[in-house]
């Protein structure tokens, strides 16, 4: 396949590190935003031996500017993304108050990063001069799809953030809403519902996963990559408006 020019959301965290690794050992050069400096510097030293193949911009997404900005940054390098990954998130959006209860302030910030942006990104994208964009891919999970076990939780009302859910819930929607609007300009909008993914959580958490999982486990991180892959691939040229359940048959029963 001829090699791309990817733009990934989010770059410098569990996901978004082997999406930018994969596609960058498969040849595209690949464009990734992250909030913090020090995440920035972290993976221009990573994957600086892929030259001006990576590029790192430092945003905040929920700043009213960041998406104009990060447009005008690429723009005056002449670049334009052909595939979208909206993957970025802020954990400090999922916490809720003592009282058990999600705040005004983190459920519309939920809102902003899993929903507004990728919206604002992807239509910024779509209505670039001489734009490329051909496939986007909207990191979901399988909490947009069902709704939270409390059986999976040792404190269910502090430890499973409903606004995550419903959040994912409305970008499973987003997703068909951009594949229809977008059809006639030849862009695919596709997402993938992940599961959970092994590594922050402890033992006792896991096992109660396995119990709750078709499966028997959670997911691993090396299988992260794989669907997104595929579906920025030409192998799913057909693919529009879907949502990918990669859940290992998490939201099956
Ligand atoms: N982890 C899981 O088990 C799991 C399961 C299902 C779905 N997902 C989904 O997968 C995606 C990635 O999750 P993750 O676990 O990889 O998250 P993560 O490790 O917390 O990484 C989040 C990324 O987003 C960036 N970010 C945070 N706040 C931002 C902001 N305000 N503006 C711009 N960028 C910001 C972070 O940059 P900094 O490094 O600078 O903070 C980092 O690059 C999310 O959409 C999540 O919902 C995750």
């Amino acid at each position: 396949m001829k090699p791309r020019t990817i733009l990934i959301t989010g770059g410098s965290g569990k996901f978004g590190r082997p999406l930018v690794s994969h596609f960058l050992e498969m040849g595209d050069r690949v464009i990734t935003t992250c909030r913090s400096s020090e995440s920035l510097e972290k993976i221009l030293v990573e994957f600086a031996r892929y030259g001006e193949k990576f590029v790192g911009i430092q945003a905040d997404l929920t700043d009213p500017e960041a998406v104009n900005t990060l447009m005008e940054t690429l723009d005056s390098q002449g670049i334009r993304p052909d595939c979208l990954v909206n993957n970025a998130r802020s954990l400090g959006f999922l916490k809720i108050e003592s009282n058990g209860l999600v705040g005004r302030e983190n459920f519309a910030g939920e809102f902003l990063l899993d929903v507004i942006v990728p919206y604002e990104l992807t239509m910024a994208l779509g209505r670039q001069k001489n734009s490329q964009l051909r496939s986007v891919v909207n990191i979901g999970s399988m909490y947009g799809t069902v709704a939270a076990n409390p059986h999976l939780y040792a404190d269910p009302a502090r430890q499973s953030p409903l606004h995550y859910g419903v959040a994912k819930a409305a970008l499973a929607h987003l997703t068909k809403e951009l594949a229809v609007r977008l059809s006639n300009n030849g862009v695919q909008v596709n997402c993938v519902a992940f599961g959970g993914v092994e590594g922050r959580v402890d033992e006792a958490f896991k096992q109660r996963y396995a119990q709750l999982c078709p499966m028997g486990r959670m997911l691993k991180e090396d299988e992260i990559v794989g669907p997104v892959d595929v579906l920025l691939s030409d192998k799913c040229s057909g693919v529009t408006g879907h949502t990918l359940a990669v859940d290992g048959g998490w939201s099956v029963w």
